[in-house]
């Protein structure tokens, strides 16, 4: 590289390579006993998702990624109570819910009162079983915190939580007042189920490097929500239905894909760093978006996620992630577009939280080293030669 060149971004490549290194993936960071993600499969402490997705709810995957097993029968039911217990949100938060400009992200609203939360944690403690503890209270607190943010911006007034409902019913319900019917919780229970834990992605990572430092639990997860709102990460939910929303019909759907395979743009909910040949989550999903696209009359929302998805796979080799299925299954549940990135914070909050306690455990501080590509040495130049 000649003196005063900037290294280009192929040039960097190639001098990491060179040096052998990679850029920030396909680098292991660590060791986790909470999932194994790969293209055989996805598995939380050992259970294949498929099986999980099939026979257990929310609560449960809950448990065991915070607890390391399946509940039994009695333990589930202390943790659906400790749940309620923990659903009432205190009054000043409240207030800062009601008071923040309803144009604003509902992500950073999340930043935002998850932070504030914090400082009214009814729950102590950091060792590994009071993190457990708070990490029920916070996945509890932060359905409330969606649910009545999103009841202020729509001039209602947020609910009184509903004894007897399970995690999914309790979330329908305080955002729309109403018994939700037992096939809207069903596949809300299963979105929760599959975004809940993905080993070292970015947010989950945040969250770890945050409590290496000894630092909080609130700490970490207020850092992991600010990585997972980017659209190259959960944000792309969001993004996946603001792009299917444009179209009419599935030919305008494949004129637009045509183009975009063309210009090499990004198509949001498609691809993923580890899952090259599809995404495990994302075939789940679809299977039960298409049965309830049958039933609720959708044909044509199938027909438009399809002209997408068939050029990408065929054409691209690149897959729908699990993104690309959430986004069209919580349209066809009628819920607001600024609701699906928060929904996955909901349900990953238990695998950060999980991280957090085996980071906790572990105790070893992230400190990663990084190939320097930038200029060689050089002798400070006076002002007058600047
Ligand atoms: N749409 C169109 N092309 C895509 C693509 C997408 N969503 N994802 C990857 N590609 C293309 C790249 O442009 C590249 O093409 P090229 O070889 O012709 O240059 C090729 O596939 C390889 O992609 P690469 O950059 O190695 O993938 P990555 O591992 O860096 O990217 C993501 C992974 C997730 C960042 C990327 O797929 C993406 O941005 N997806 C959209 C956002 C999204 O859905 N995020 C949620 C992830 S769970």
């Amino acid at each position: 590289m000649t003196r005063g060149a900037r290294a280009p971004a192929n040039n960097r490549q190639k001098v990491m390579a060179e040096l052998g290194y990679s850029q920030g993936w396909g680098v292991v960071a660590g060791a986790t006993r909470i999932s194994s993600v790969g293209q055989a499969g996805l598995r939380y402490r050992g259970y294949d998702i498929a099986k999980l997705a099939e026979t257990v709810c929310f609560e449960e995957v809950l448990h065991l990624l915070v607890y390391g097993e399946l509940p039994t029968r009695r333990q589930l039911a202390f943790l659906r109570d400790t749940l309620m217990e923990f659903r009432r949100l205190p009054r000043p938060v409240v207030d800062v819910l009601r008071s923040i400009p309803t144009d604003t992200d509902l992500m950073d609203v999340l930043r935002t009162t998850v932070s504030l939360l914090g400082h009214y944690d009814p729950t102590h403690g950091d060792t590994p079983d009071d993190l457990r503890r708070r990490s029920i209270w916070l996945t509890a607190s932060i359905a409330s915190l969606i649910a009545a943010r999103h009841r202020f911006v729509n001039r209602l007034e947020p609910l009184d939580p509903q004894p007897g409902l399970a995690h999914a019913e309790e979330l329908l319900f305080q955002l729309h007042g109403e018994t939700p019917d037992e096939e809207a919780a069903r596949l809300i229970d299963l979105t929760l189920i599959l975004y809940a834990e993905h080993d070292f992605n970015a947010s989950t990572f945040t969250a770890r490097v945050i409590a290496s430092t000894r630092s909080d639990l609130v700490s970490a997860i207020v850092g992991a929500i600010g990585a997972l709102k980017g659209p190259l990460h959960g944000g792309a939910n969001e993004r996946a239905m603001e792009m299917l929303a444009q179209f009419h019909t599935p030919d305008d759907a494949a004129a637009f894909i045509t183009r975009a395979l063309e210009r090499k743009d990004k198509v949001m909910g498609f691809g993923h760093r580890v899952y090259r040949n599809g995404d495990h989550r994302a075939e789940i999903l679809e299977a039960a978006l298409r049965r309830h696209a049958e039933t609720a009359g959708a044909a044509k929302w199938m027909a438009i996620y399809d002209a997408i998805k068939t050029p990408m796979v065929t054409e691209k080799g690149i897959h729908p992630n699990l993104d690309f299925p959430c986004a069209l299954t919580y349209h066809l549940l009628n819920l607001p577009v600024d609701l699906y990135t928060p929904l996955f914070v909901a349900s990953r909050v238990a695998g950060w939280c999980a991280h957090v306690i085996e980071q906790v455990e572990e105790d070893k501080l992230y400190r990663p080293l990084s190939a320097y590509v930038g200029e060689p040495p050089r002798p400070v130049p006076p002002m007058s030669a600047r």
